[in-house]
């Protein structure tokens, strides 16, 4: 019988996710569905394994890489991978894994309700009505900005920003969305037309970011951005919270333009409740619940769990990030 490889898994996942990787390999963990792993115990964890199931809230990098001299394969329960140094896994021939797809919709869902949410004012509404300050009903009481028949901007056009353009598309709305480069497919596909960034942020009613943290993206949304923004349009990030320059976003709001703004993600995460963003009344936050609907938690869990066990058998797995 073949030898199971060692794993260490930095959260206890779902138990689908645990019953696939305690079939296949020899498992080490910390016990823990809620609280991160600490700095130490990750080190020292990573020593024998020769796979890595990890988050997005561990930091995976070259001391954590010179730490685990027997690893073969990290697997992120996650699409979005800025917190593994990528260049310390290639240079030891180390493959990484993701769970890209099974989040799409639930994601452009999220990004969806920060839209409507912000623009309907309903978490402002839903303190107006808790603290007791619904008067009588008037004619321009909680007035917000349309979304249906508007334009829609989507910054970064992969699977999630697609996801997001298509619901544009049940909205009645004109679609832009802004890449690296054009993507003839989608625009035959969906109709959406490219702009540059500046052109997008100018033209768009309701501007949404669904684009991956790298170095070209790091600070993308400044002062200058948000200076283009129509005064009455909507800015929502679904993506990662250092995109956006976050204390010139607060500058922004407050200044009006844009008029509003639902945010899933931060500069440094968590924030508490004395974060600048919170004495606003046109924000509306979430705690980077993007993916978690409860079938799409499960599916993120039990699909990083087979990457690691195809990748650590030689079996192929499609969710190689290259
Ligand atoms: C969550 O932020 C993810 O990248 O899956």
């Amino acid at each position: 019988m073949n030898r199971k490889p060692s794993i260490f898994v930095t959260r206890r996942l779902p138990d689908p996710a645990m019953a696939i990787l305690a079939e296949h390999c020899t498992v080490s963990l910390w016990d823990n569905a809620e609280i991160p792993i600490p700095r130490d115990e990750l080190l020292r964890g990573v020593a024998e394994a020769e796979g890595l199931l990890c988050l997005i809230t561990d930091r995976i990098d070259a001391e954590v890489i010179a730490a685990a001299p027997r690893l073969r394969a990290v697997s992120i329960m996650a699409v979005g991978y800025d917190n593994i140094d990528r260049e310390a896994l290639a240079a030891r021939g180390i493959t990484l894994t993701n769970t890209p797809d099974v989040l799409t919709e639930t994601t452009a869902d999220l990004a969806w309700a920060l839209l409507l949410a912000a623009a309907r004012r309903v978490v402002e509404g839903h303190k107006l009505i808790e603290r007791g300050g619904w008067g009588p009903w008037h004619p321009l009481q909680m007035v917000g900005q349309d979304i249906y028949g508007r334009v829609l901007g989507v910054v970064g056009a992969g699977r999630i920003g697609q996801a997001v353009l298509r619901r544009g598309r049940g909205f009645g709305m004109r679609l832009l969305y802004h890449n690296r480069r054009p993507n003839p497919a989608l625009e035959a596909e969906l109709g959406a037309t490219y702009r540059s960034l500046n052109d997008l942020l100018a033209e768009s009613d309701a501007v949404i970011v669904t684009a991956p943290l790298t170095a070209e993206t790091r600070g993308m949304f400044g002062a200058a951005q948000f200076a283009l923004m129509k005064p009455t349009s909507i800015f929502v990030n679904v993506a990662r919270g250092p995109l956006v320059r976050e204390d010139e976003l607060v500058a922004a709001l407050r200044a009006g333009r844009p008029w509003a703004a639902g945010l899933d993600v931060f500069e440094r995460e968590p924030i508490g409740p004395d974060h600048p963003l919170l004495t606003l009344p046109n924000v509306v936050l979430t705690p980077h619940i993007g993916s978690a609907s409860v079938a799409t938690r499960v599916r993120m869990a039990t699909l990083a769990a087979e990457n690691l066990v195809a990748v650590l058998s030689g079996k192929p797995t499609p969710h190689v990030v290259r």
